[in-house]
Formats: structure tokens, C-alpha cells, sequence
């Protein structure tokens, strides 16, 4: 499976939910990328220009990282992909190691959210760096003995975010139709509850 949505969708929100009740693992570019720069590899330190700024990581640096994820024996029965693929070559990059394993995506979610909404829906995100839980000071609230240890990301700014929605139109827009055009692209309301948007998830993985 794949989550696709503009930044701050919800696709984090809602990977952690539906992993947990499909028992397979929740593979995130974003996460994996933010892990790399964090422990300061090659891979970190090339891509943490690119994400400060809000653009796109260079597609041979994501596409070997995901597929080199994808191969673990983990994710052997199934993964749901958040954040990637972003971009056609990544898209034609994943399709192809799928047929070539015999394998296939079986559904594209694309979390669906005003643009207006999303700034700040960023602005106000709180990340735990301990359970990983993301939370959000108006909408989630954190737990008041926690907020010392919580991660404001450095692209949750307004003009980071903004730059991120240019780059969404602009390069996964294309992505969006070719799951479309291969008829297993179903489309979500991600306006509403955290509670009302699984819902919305759970009809359309069913139909
Ligand atoms: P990435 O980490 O993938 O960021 P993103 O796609 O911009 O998505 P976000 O993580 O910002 O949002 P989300 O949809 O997961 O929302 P969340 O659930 O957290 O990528 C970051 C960067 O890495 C990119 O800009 C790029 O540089 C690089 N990168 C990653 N993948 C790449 C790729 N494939 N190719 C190239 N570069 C790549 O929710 C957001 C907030 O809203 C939270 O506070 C949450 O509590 C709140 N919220 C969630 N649901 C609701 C709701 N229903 N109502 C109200 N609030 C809600």
C-alpha cells in the first residue's frame, strides 16, 4: 500500500493506526531521511539541504534507499509506504522492482486536505522522539509532562511548508495519475477528525 497526500495530510497520523491493524511495516522516506541526517551517513548529509529548504530529495538517493527497505525480510508480506514515491521516475523505480519480484501495489490512498489547512496543521506539529507519536499543540495536544522532550521538524516552518506544497503540485501531481491511470488510486476526505478520516480509510480499502 501507498499513503499519498500534501505535507501535513496526515499520512503519519494515519500510518501508524492502519499498521497496527495490518501488521505490516510503516516504511516513510521522510523518517528514513530524518534518521540519516540525524546519525550524520552520506545519505544525511546530502539530503539535509534539500529538506530544510522544502525540495525534493534527488530521486537515486530515495529510490535505492526505499528499495533497498523493501527488500528486508520484514516486509515480505506486504509494507505501506508514506512519502514515497513522490515523483514519476520513483513511481516507474518501484513499479518495476514490484513486477520483477511478481509482486504488486495492491492500493494508492491519497489523503486529500485544503491547502489552506496545512500550514497550519505543520506550524503546530509536535513530534515525541521517544514513541514517535505526532501530535499537534491545537488539534492533538501533547500530554503536559512531555512537551520538554518534543521535535519541532526544521521544514515545519510557513515558507518550508509553502515550498513543500509548490514542489507537491508541481512533481507529485503526475504521480497521483499514474496510479490513477492503473485503477488502484482511491481518493480520501482528510478534513475532520483523526478518528472520522481511519474511517473514511477503512471504506475505501474495502472497496
Ligand atoms: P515527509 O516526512 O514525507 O513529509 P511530508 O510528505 O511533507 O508529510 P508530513 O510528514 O509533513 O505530513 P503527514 O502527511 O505525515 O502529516 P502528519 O500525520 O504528520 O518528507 C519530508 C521531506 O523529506 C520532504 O520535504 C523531502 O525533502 C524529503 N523527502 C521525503 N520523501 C521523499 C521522496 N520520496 N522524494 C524526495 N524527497 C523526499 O500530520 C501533520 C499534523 O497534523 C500533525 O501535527 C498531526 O497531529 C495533525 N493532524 C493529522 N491528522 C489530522 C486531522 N485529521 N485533523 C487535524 N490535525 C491533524
Amino acid at each position: 500500500m501507498i499513503l499519498i497526500g500534501p505535507p501535513g495530510a496526515g499520512k503519519g497520523t494515519q500510518a501508524a493506526r492502519l499498521v497496527d491493524k495490518l501488521h505490516i511495516p510503516h516504511i516513510s522516506s521522510g523518517d528514513m531521511l530524518r534518521a540519516a541526517v540525524k546519525e550524520g551517513t552520506a545519505m544525511g548529509v546530502a539530503a539535509d539541504g534539500y529538506m530544510k529548504a522544502g525540495k525534493l530529495v534527488p530521486d537515486d538517493v530515495v529510490i535505492g534507499m526505499i528499495l533497498e527497505r523493501i527488500a528486508k525480510p520484514d516486509a515480505a508480506n506486504g509494507f505501506m509506504l508514506d512519502g514515497f514515491p513522490r515523483t514519476i521516475p520513483q513511481a516507474e523505480a518501484l513499479q518495476a522492482a514490484m513486477t520483477s519480484a511478481g509482486y504488486a501495489i495492491d492500493r494508492v490512498l491519497l489523503i486529500e486536505v485544503p491547502d489552506g489547512l496545512l500550514v497550519d496543521r505543520g506550524v503546530g506539529r509536535r513530534n515525541d522522539p521517544v514513541t514517535g507519536t505526532i501530535y499537534h499543540l491545537t488539534f492533538n495536544p501533547p500530554p503536559a509532562d512531555i512537551v520538554g522532550r518534543l521535535v519541532h521538524r526544521k521544514d515545519d516552518t510557513a515558507e518550508a511548508i509553502n515550498e513543500r506544497l509548490h514542489y507537491y503540485s508541481s512533481w507529485t501531481a503526475p504521480t497521483i495519475r499514474f496510479y490513477q491511470d492503473l485503477g488502484i488510486l482511491r481518493r480520501v476526505d482528510g478534513v475532520g477528525t483523526p478518528d472520522e478520516v481511519t474511517a473514511r480509510i477503512t471504506t475505501a480499502l474495502a472497496s
